[in-house]
Formats: structure tokens, sequence, C-alpha cells
């Protein structure tokens, strides 16, 4: 059982952010990555939609032996937690939950500001998830669908790209959140930007991140800890182009050394 892998899916190449904190949290930890880029993207999508596709996806990882399921879309956690969780017997684990625990913790004037795909902010599933920590917070929330582009198209750095993020931005600044949610695959390719338009008092808080440390949790929990000390392999599924994934991957799951010269002094 615990030398099974871990599945992760995502409406396409966004989840590889989530992937990629699972690697760097877990590195002996076994991964099957579905991406759905045939019907990306999910954020635009009416929730039922979204919840069908998340249900065919999570049946497919099941049929891949995996001894967990991380629901690596904000979008896709949304319409599962809205129109409800398949019962498995696996553990699943949404990406909503485990930032809105630690920005309910982290923030000190108790105004939290939410981003993500129009999908998640509708769902309004990270403000009851929010409300669930029994801390009094106040939520600000907005839709950024433009950023997902943006950050497929390598266009994370351009001055256009800056003055998006002050369009979308300037009312959570306005309303003084102290700590912000990036509720979307994509955003932690444009922390430079969003952290430079909130500023330096606003702590951001990357679903990704935080969720990667929740699986860690949940493996202990239920004894499921890889042992085998052997490389872990790593398979990545899409159902779409392969060659558009291979051209998309580096930029979420991180850039590879394509080489390297040999140079002593
Ligand atoms: N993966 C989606 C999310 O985190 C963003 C891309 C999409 O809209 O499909 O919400």
């Amino acid at each position: 059982m615990t030398s099974r892998p871990i599945g992760i899916f995502d409406s396409g190449v966004g989840g590889l952010t989530v992937a990629r904190a699972v690697i760097e949290a877990l590195p002996n930890e076994a991964i099957v990555y579905y991406g759905d880029t045939a019907r990306t993207p999910y954020g635009p999508k009416p929730l039922d939609e979204i919840h069908r596709y998340s249900l065919e996806i999570i049946d497919y990882l099941l049929e891949q032996d995996v001894k967990m399921i991380v629901v690596g879309c904000n979008s896709a956690s949304s319409a599962l937690n809205t129109l409800g969780r398949p019962k498995l017997d696996v553990p699943m684990l949404t990406v909503i939950e485990p930032p809105a625990q630690v920005a309910a913790r982290l923030t000190r004037n108790k105004r939290v500001g939410i981003i993500g795909t129009e999908a998640t902010i509708t769902s309004r599933q990270y403000e009851e998830a929010l409300l669930r920590q029994r801390v009094p917070v106040q939520v600000f929330s907005k839709a950024c669908p433009r950023f997902v582009e943006l950050a497929e198209r390598g266009e994370t750095t351009l001055r256009s790209t800056l003055e998006t993020a002050e369009g979308y931005l300037g009312e959570l600044k306005e309303a003084d959140v102290d700590t912000l949610i990036l509720g979307c695959t994509h955003y932690p390719l444009l922390q430079g930007t969003i952290g430079y338009v909130m500023g330096p008092d606003v702590l951001l808080v990357s679903s990704a991140e935080e969720t990667a440390k929740d699986v860690y949790t949940v493996l202990v929990a239920n004894g499921l800890l890889r042992e085998d000390g052997s490389p872990p392999e790593h398979n990545f599924v899409t159902s779409g182009s392969e060659d558009d994934f291979n051209r998309l991957a580096p930029k979420f799951l991180g850039p590879v050394v394509s080489s390297v010269k040999r140079h002593p002094l």
C-alpha cells in the first residue's frame, strides 16, 4: 500500500505547482499527475460541469491504484466541495482547507483576501472554509481570470502584467487585507508581481505549499508514508496534446538542468 503513488489532478498544467510543492516537501513519494488540458480552462465553466470532469478524473486515478488523491485545482476543489465529494477508500485532500487554516491563524487585522478563478470565487468555498476556522475574519474576494493566461504565456514580469495586477488587486488593497490567499494553481508564478502590488506588509498564502504540508499529515495519520528508499517514479498524464504539456510543464513544475558545462579553476 505505502509504495503506491499519490494521485494529483488539475484542469491542465497549473496543478504542477501543487505537484512541485508535494515533491519538494515529500521527495520520497511517487506521483501520478493528471492534467485535463483537453478541457482546460475550468475557471470560466459552470460548477456542475467541473464537478462531472473531476469525478471522471478521480475514477481514472483510482484505476492507477493511488493511495491518496490531491485535488490540485482550486476550481475543481470548489466544485467538489459545493456539489459533493465522492466516498472513497483512500483519503482525498482539496487545496482549499489548508490555506484557509493558515490564513485564519496568521492574519493580524482579521482581514483576509482571496483571489481565484470565477468558479472558485463564485462558489464561496474559501469563505466557508474560513468560517469553519472559528476565527472572526472579514473576507474580501476577487476573481482574477486573466492571470491564468498571463502565467501560461510566461508574461509574469511585463509592465502590462503589473498594470493588470494593479487593476485586479486595487480593491483588496483598499480593503486593507493583511493576508492574501493565492487561490489558483497559476498564481504562484505571479507571486513577484502580486507581492509587489500588495506591498511588503501583506502575507501571501500559497494554496500549493500549504496543501503539500497537509499531504504529509494525511499520509502519517493513515500510515501511508512510502518506506522504500529507492528513487520514486513520477508519471504525468494529459488528456490533450503531449507536446503542449511538455512545453508548458517546466514553467509550473520548475526548470530542469538542460545542459551543464565543466569549468574547473
Ligand atoms: N487550475 C485552475 C484553478 O486552480 C486554473 C486554470 C483553469 O481555469 O482551469 O482554479
